[in-house]
């Protein structure tokens, strides 16, 4: 019985660790992309961002160098947020499509 609760526990935690959360529910989007993309990824015609899922449908290569690099109005993250955060994100974001 002990084993089991052990071994659901660990299933639990590996599939949180293992798959990326909601674009919305990143730390990291909360923390440096919420205030100008919405804090549902809805956009924000004031900072003149689209809806996240409106570009979800960009090849991932791009999304990352948006990210990476800036983009328009956009900050570049290099060295604000490491390479593996922004592949999160980009699947977080491929994932709104
Ligand atoms: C200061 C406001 C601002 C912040 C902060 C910001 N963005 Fe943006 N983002 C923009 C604007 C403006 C655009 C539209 C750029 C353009 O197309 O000229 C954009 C575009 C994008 C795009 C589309 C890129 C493309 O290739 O079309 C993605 C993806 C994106 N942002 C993700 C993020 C993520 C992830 C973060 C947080 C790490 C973030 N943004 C933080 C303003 C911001």
């Amino acid at each position: 019985m002990k084993k089991m609760f052990a071994l659901a526990c660990g299933i639990a935690l590996t599939s949180t660790l293992a798959f990326s959360a909601d674009l919305k529910d990143d730390a990291n989007y909360k923390a440096k992309c919420g205030m100008c993309h919405g804090a549902a990824a809805e956009g924000k015609p004031a900072m003149k961002t689209a809806p996240m899922k409106d570009v979800a449908a960009k090849p991932a290569a791009d999304l990352t160098a948006s990210i990476t690099k800036g983009k328009g109005k956009m900050p570049a993250y290099d060295g604000k947020l490491q390479a593996g955060d922004i592949a999160t994100l980009v699947s977080e974001i491929k994932a709104l499509k």
